[in-house]
């Protein structure tokens, strides 16, 4: 028969609403298995190892960018695999240097079993899908990084408490009267108790449900904000973005073109006022306004999204939610956010940075060593 086609994953537009949620599934299984409480657990013998999956194989991280978060969490999961990761920095091979990309891919998937790569222009890593035997996974581009926001989306679930009340900062005007506001709290209250008690099925905790959010992005349309846009509708969340109106802070066309495909930019609205991204906000998110390789326009960016700022000033004069968190994907500069509400209790940033982990482990597992993105909930 054919041969069964190479699961490459550049952005989570390639992946199905349902694939999404059954990775999200799978990493928060995983996750499980390396909680302490499981070691004394009398089923300790089957669950405190996962899949095997990786077990004599190698996995290429090829990194021409610098990388904490995705690096660690790529070397650290493999090893949980069982497999071992060779980190190749471009100082490291004959990346783009005395070498074409296309010949390097091939030597390197005639040796591993997967490729991660983190690349600068997008085109590379089409490059490297086109001539690797083996399946390459998207470690970040400049048009998409679709490990970060599995990692964001897993923290939310995790934290889906926190989005109990639907309060916004200016409190609605209409049903304050005594009696309609005790009824909604109690049916807020039992609502919440129902959804605070998920039914364990099984040895692990299914992935706590999440209501539909408000997700506002105030910053530059990067890598990350680009797979929001073609995930968080698909999931059932609407987003808010600002950014300045110069069309090179904005979403490219190439981007554009697959939030449309996907039906997504019914939940998008983009303005130029951070204020009108945030209202009735459950979430903030931004990321730096100077991405890796665009050092050099720094002076320029700083001028140009000033304003932009993500403080509690800016957020409550927009009327976000009561309890809005803050999102971000990591390294931070302070331009973007400052330190009140990044160290602050809104601020999910080191969950976030260690669900990394577990996403970028789960995909590993079914990418890598399944070749099966359809792949089970429960790690085996
Ligand atoms: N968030 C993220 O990708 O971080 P690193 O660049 O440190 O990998
Ligand atoms: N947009 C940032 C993300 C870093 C993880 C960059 O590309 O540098």
């Amino acid at each position: 028969g054919s041969p069964v086609p190479v699961p490459h994953l550049l952005t989570l537009a390639d992946l199905s609403a349902s694939q999404i949620t059954r990775i999200l599934r799978h990493s928060y299984a995983l996750k499980q298995t390396s909680q302490p409480w499981l070691k004394h657990s009398q089923l300790s013998h089957r669950l405190n190892l996962p899949s095997q999956s990786l077990f004599n194989k190698c996995i290429a991280l090829v990194f021409s960018k610098r990388s904490t978060r995705t690096r660690l969490a790529a070397e650290t999961a493999t090893d949980l695999l069982g497999g071992r990761a060779l980190f190749l920095g471009k100082d490291d091979i004959q990346l783009g240097v005395n070498e074409n990309l296309r010949d390097s891919v091939r030597v390197i998937g005639g040796m591993c079993q997967g490729i991660f790569a983190r690349v600068g222009n997008h085109e590379e890593i089409e490059e490297m899908i086109e001539h690797s035997p083996v399946p390459v996974l998207n470690a970040l581009s400049s048009l998409w990084h679709p490990t970060q926001v599995l990692a964001d989306i897993l923290t939310l679930h995790e934290h889906a408490q926190r989005f109990q009340t639907t309060e916004s900062a200016e409190p609605a005007a209409e049903n304050t009267s005594p009696e309609s506001s005790i009824t909604s709290l109690i049916e807020g209250a039992m609502g919440a108790i129902a959804k605070s008690k998920p039914k364990p099925k099984g040895l692990f905790q299914p992935l706590p449900e999440l209501r539909p959010l408000k997700i506002a992005y105030v910053g530059d349309s990067t890598n990350v904000l680009h797979d929001m846009l073609v995930t968080y509708p698909r999931l059932g969340h609407s987003i808010q973005v600002a950014s300045p109106s110069n069309p090179i802070y904005r979403c490219p066309p190439e981007v554009w073109k697959r939030v449309v495909e996907l039906g997504c930019e019914k939940s998008i609205t983009w303005d130029e006022d951070p204020r009108k991204a945030v209202h009735d906000a459950d979430v903030v998110v931004t990321d730096t306004w100077i991405s890796m390789g665009q050092e050099a326009e720094k002076a320029q960016r700083l001028q140009d999204f000033n304003g932009y700022q993500v403080t509690e000033a800016l957020c409550r004069e927009g009327g976000a939610k009561k309890d809005w968190v803050f999102m971000h994907c990591l390294p931070r500069k302070p331009d973007e956010v400052d330190d009140e509400v990044f160290y602050g209790p809104r601020s999910l940033v080191f969950p976030e940075a260690d669900n990394r982990k577990w996403t970028i482990m789960a995909l590993f597992d079914l990418l890598f060593g399944k070749w099966d993105l359809t792949g089970s909930d429960r790690p085996s």
